[in-house]
């Protein structure tokens, strides 16, 4: 692996006006759309696949893979239906901040992906679909197909092809389920959102009981960049199992904060010396990988590398790349119960364990940062964790418990100060990134 930025995706992002056509064309924007329409569409499927493109929404699904399972043989029920593809932009994992700034920056990118993914799984009709609170990007979006269509990318007869295609820029309700792709369709289809059952799964029956394609927003947009430069360029990046580069996100007590483009497999300690080190005076105490619904990792963590395997080796997951980091005066049980505030608020209420358990973990978890609890709260923890792991309906409810199990392991002894203490040993302004000075609770 190579051990510096390589800014591919984010290349752009500092151009004048980069979220415009004409500057996304004159840096060669929609030259890899005209290659792929001269390509057989089993051919980009066949790219994809070798350059190793992983999902970028967080379970790392080979993405060739996944468009390979679109039924296309017209003499099956399901081949013969129409095929749809969906970009979830849903992004509203804690930390996660990647699908946002590059739709402000350069959402062509993401718009010439979804064109080229759309023929190759020969799908007519494409949606995007924007979490509804960020409507600035839902209008930067809309004004980049707007800008496609007027230019002859999207519509009929796209460039002589006779290839026709539509894109609807769909805005979500606001909900962090709703970044579940079966959550997503249901929303889409105008229902409440909450996950169905699989299966089906939506390669055979999704949006419309149709085939469907449903990847992240860094997942499409790289598609660009695979077929104009080749798979084999794209695999020389990246380790053995996790090609290529992805964007990942710095948050918390590093110095500059912020998007870092690099091959997968860079490790957390590169990272943060490209950030400028941590807040000056300061040292690592815990980190999210890929968002809080991942395990919590320490300052022993800092050579892993951020791949797959690396991170899935020592026990977390690679999620988003959302790279939450904490400093020593942050309290742990401060921040998981933090955490688990937002998923008991996001749960769904479709499934009992997730439901009633996160409600339960709140209470459990408040009473030891206050400490009010006793050390048998802690093994009453892990035994809801125990209960809400792995028999919930969707993943939701298993990352809830990621944080908790993770910071229990790592950190007993300071959920037991605060037993000792009578309540938070830490002062809360001190891990306060902002003036505190004037500024009330
Ligand atoms: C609770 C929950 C929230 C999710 N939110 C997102 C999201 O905001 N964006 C996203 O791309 N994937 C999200 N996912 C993952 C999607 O279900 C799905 O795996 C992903 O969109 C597939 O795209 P990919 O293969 O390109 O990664 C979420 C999953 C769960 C369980
Ligand atoms: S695990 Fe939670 S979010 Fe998922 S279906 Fe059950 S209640 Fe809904």
């Amino acid at each position: 692996m190579t051990d510096t930025l390589t800014p591919v995706l984010t290349d752009d992002w500092d151009a004048e006006r980069s979220w415009t056509l004409a500057t996304y064309e004159g840096r060669g924007g929609y030259d890899a759309l005209r290659k792929a329409l001269a390509m057989a569409p089993d051919d980009i499927i066949a790219a994809v696949k070798d350059s190793g493109l992983r999902g970028r929404g967080g379970a790392g699904f080979p993405t060739g893979m996944k468009w390979g399972f679109i039924p296309q043989d017209a003499a099956t029920e399901a081949g013969a239906k129409p095929k749809y593809l969906v970009v979830n932009a849903d992004e509203s994992e804690p930390g996660t901040c990647k699908d946002t700034p590059l739709l402000m920056a350069t959402p062509h990118t993401l718009v010439e992906g979804v064109i080229i993914s759309s023929f190759a799984i020969r799908a007519h009709t494409a949606f995007i679909y924007i979490r509804g609170e960020v409507l600035h990007v839902i209008r930067r979006v809309q004004a980049a197909v707007a800008e496609a269509y007027a230019a002859g990318h999207l519509g009929t007869d796209i460039h002589g092809s006779g290839y026709d295609l539509d894109v609807v820029v769909h805005a979500g309700a606001g909900a962090y389920i709703c970044g579940e792709e079966t959550a997503l369709l249901e929303g889409l289809e105008g229902r409440r959102g909450q996950p169905r059952l699989r299966p089906p799964f939506p390669a055979v029956a999704g949006l419309y009981a149709s085939p469907t394609v449903i990847n992240n927003v860094e997942s499409i947009a790289s598609v660009p960049s695979i077929i104009g430069n080749g798979a084999a360029w794209f695999a020389s990046m990246g380790t053995e199992k996790s090609k290529g580069f992805g964007i990942f996100s710095l948050s918390g007590h590093v110095t500059r904060p912020g998007q870092y483009e690099a091959p997968l497999g860079i490790t957390l300690r590169e990272l943060i010396d490209l950030a400028g080190g941590m807040r000056a005076g300061h040292e690592l105490k815990f980190w999210t990988p890929g968002g809080s619904s991942t395990p919590l990792l320490t300052h022993e963590h800092l050579d892993v590398p951020l791949d797959f395997e690396g991170v899935a080796g020592v026990g977390s997951m690679l999620g988003t790349r959302a790279l939450q980091l904490f400093d020593e005066t942050t309290c742990v049980v401060r921040a998981v119960l933090r955490w688990t505030e937002f998923y008991k608020h996001e749960s769904c209420g479709k499934c009992t364990p997730c439901r009633e358990g996160t409600w339960w973990l709140v209470q459990t978890l408040a009473r030891l940062e206050n400490g009010e609890g006793q050390e048998s709260d802690l093994e009453m923890l892990l035994d809801q964790c125990e209960n809400i792991l792995g028999r919930s309906f969707c993943a939701l409810a298993d990352g809830a418990t990621s944080p908790i199990s993770s910071s229990i392991a790592f950190f007993r002894d300071e959920y037991l100060a605060h037993l000792s203490h009578g309540g938070c040993p830490f002062d809360p302004a001190a891990s306060t990134l902002f003036e505190t000075a004037g500024a009330s609770a």
